[in-house]
């Protein structure tokens, strides 16, 4: 996690630094700091808390800003409490190299008792500081110049990084390396950005390089980007990309939090995922270029094992839903963090979905690695363009919902899940375990969900009702069955994550082995009991909440009569088919968390301890 951000050139760089960080606190925000280097000095400011209080502090300790290089870190603690020393950037003991970092190095514990032998000490628990210091006692022992000894200690280190370093001495230097982390540059001809993603400076240039795990740059002012090799010092050439990102995305615009737009944003999303992609002919067409081209490996699949975290793997427990139903293959799936750390068996017709929006979560990231080197066949699905996994994945199909700023996933959620329906139904019909008339229906009715759930986001008003009686209670049940279990599973992450009320999802007919025990009447059961989609059985656990006087809150279909009579409130979604409902039956669940959220007065795009991003293990 964490955002590391800095700029060389001709501009006052303190605003670019700033600016940047801000939009760069979805990936951690519980500490900051820059660094603003002049003529053999630096001015360094950090603190703990958001970006906004780094900005108050510079302000009242008057804190010199004016340079024209700088460097900045928006933290997410790994060693060490959020608190204003373990706050980037660190300094050697020198104080002449100053470092910011994203990532963990593994084998600081190792690297700190050498360099406390000779004669080193720490202000700060971190990692970072052992680095930093690590690269100066290098390149004192042995004479080397500032960029051999990060590359030298790099070599040294276990973990993944994305660093930038600076010698006070040679402010017109700034050396980047990348491993395991995300770091993008930004070129143009007198200046360069540094950024964990490019959205920070896409306001200065379009012109980007993603450097590749085990690569680092020289950066001098007025001089080309010198590319290398950090095993061999190799030069390299640098292929620079043009970057296609629409700054209206990145903006709040009308409404008050980016999780609020971002649900508002699904018609949209879901019909960005399914353009050319999904083409209405006679008999309905589906064409994703990652399956077209690897038909047969998907044909002869014996087994399809889905890798993903969090609301990612939730959007998996549904492709395994929809791909064994339509395409008739056996599929697993796994938590990437588990996947990863036993010894999975991964036979040869064995094809591996790894599902991530960000396209770095390191666990995932990780399951794929594994994957590959047991000679997997691996189908990436990611949201985020030039990220880790899309790169490194064997073919994928990206999810085009945009960017997602909010830290609690919506609209990726439904894309991932336009994705999935494509995918099964595609293989379905390769394979022929599905048969026309349903293919031809399912795809049809595809096209209507965006209306679909445009009518749901229309019931906000009575949705925040409801959560206006319930935002104070502690716990909520969250209920569905078969296809919308995950999707019960969702709406309790998104209600925890928010709004710390703790929320458990549950498949509803196993409420009766456990949970039942817990119900009362202060507890809320959210529960999916829309009319496709074992209805009665569902009538039947209704009945069972409130005769232990439970309180109900059904998304229901509209017409809906029985279950209307027995819930203490409903919430009407339009009558869909059983395997395209999660698209639907989610978005109430998304705004009920994000309603209560708001009542409770928390900070609903950035919640405590979490962050978009989840680039450690
Ligand atoms: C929940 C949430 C997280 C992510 C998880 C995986 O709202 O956002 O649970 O889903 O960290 O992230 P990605 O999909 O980027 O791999």
């Amino acid at each position: 996690m964490c955002g590391i951000i800095g700029y060389l050139g001709y501009r006052e760089a303190y605003p670019i630094l700033i600016n940047g960080l801000k939009k760069l606190e979805y990936r951690g925000y519980d500490s900051s700091g820059i660094a603003i280097f002049y003529k053999n000095g630096y001015s360094l400011c950090k603190t703990k808390g958001r970006v906004y209080e780094l900005e108050r502090k510079i302000y009242y300790d008057k804190v010199k800003i004016s340079g024209t290089t700088g460097i900045g870190h928006t933290r997410w603690a790994t060693h060490g409490v959020p608190n204003d020393i373990n706050a980037h950037p660190h300094v050697s003991n020198s104080n002449d190299l100053i470092m910011i970092h994203n990532g963990i190095i593994e084998n600081y514990h190792a690297i700190k008792i050498i360099l406390s032998k000779n004669g080193f000490t720490f202000k700060s628990k971190t990692d970072t500081e052992v680095l930093i210091n690590f690269i100066e006692f290098l390149r004192k022992e042995n004479k080397f110049s500032l960029e051999e000894a990060v590359r030298i200690s790099l070599n040294e280190i276990v973990g993944a990084y994305s660093i930038a370093v600076v010698d006070k001495y040679y402010p017109d230097k700034i050396i980047i390396a990348k491993l395991g982390s995300p770091l993008a540059l930004g070129i143009n001809e007198k200046e360069f950005f540094i950024a964990s993603d490019p959205i920070p400076f896409v306001d200065y240039t379009n012109n980007a390089l993603y450097l590749k795990d085990g690569e680092m740059a020289i950066l001098k002012k007025g001089k080309e980007l010198d590319l290398r090799k950090i095993v061999d010092n190799h030069k390299l050439h640098p292929i620079i990309k043009k970057l296609k990102i629409n700054l209206k995305q990145i903006e709040k615009g009308k409404y008050k939090y980016f999780m609020l737009k971002e649900i508002h944003e699904q018609p949209k999303t879901i019909l960005d995922t399914l353009r050319g992609r999904l083409l209405i002919s006679e008999c309905g067409m589906i064409y994703i270029d990652g399956i077209e081209s690897n038909k047969d490996i998907f044909i002869n699949a014996k087994c399809i094992t889905i890798v993903a975290c969090g609301t990612s793997w939730h959007a998996s427990l549904i492709g395994e839903y929809l791909l064994e139903e339509f395409a008739r293959i056996p599929v697993e799936v796994e938590y990437a963090s588990e996947f990863r750390y036993r010894n999975p068996i991964i036979g040869k017709k064995n094809v591996i979905i790894v599902i991530s929006q960000s396209g770095e979560t390191a666990d995932t990231l990780s399951a794929l690695k594994l994957a590959k080197k047991k000679g997997a066949f691996v189908f990436g699905i990611c949201n985020v363009v030039g990220s880790s996994i899309a790169r490194i994945v064997d073919a994928g199909a990206y999810t085009h919902a945009g960017p997602e700023i909010g830290v609690a996933s919506t609209k990726s959620f439904t894309a991932q899940i336009t994705v999935l329906v494509l995918l099964a139904l595609k293989i379905g019909k390769y394979r022929s375990t599905i048969n026309d008339y349903r293919y031809k229906c399912l795809c049809q009715e595809l096209r209507s969900i965006p209306e679909k759930i445009d009518h749901v986001l229309k019931t906000d008003n009575s949705i925040r009702e409801i959560s206006k009686i319930y935002h104070n209670v502690n716990n909520f049940l969250y209920l569905g069955r078969g296809i919308n279990f995950p999707v019960a599973l969702e709406g309790a992450l998104k209600l925890k994550e928010i709004s710390y009320i703790h929320a458990e999802g549950y498949p509803a007919a196993e409420m009766k082995h456990g949970p039942i025990a817990l119900i009362d009447e202060n507890m809320p059961v959210v529960i999916i009991a829309i009319k496709k989609g074992f209805y009665d059985k569902i009538v039947g656990n209704i009945q069972e909440i409130k005769a232990r006087k439970g309180k109900v809150i059904a998304i229901v279909n509209e017409g809906d009569i029985q279950v209307s009579m027995l819930a203490d409130h409903v919430i009407k979604i339009p009558y869909l088919s059983e395997e395209l409902s999660p698209l639907v039956t989610v978005i109430p669940l998304q705004l009920l968390a994000y309603q209560i959220a708001c009542i409770r007065g928390e900070n609903v795009d950035q919640p405590r301890n979490l962050a978009k991003s989840v680039t450690v293990e």
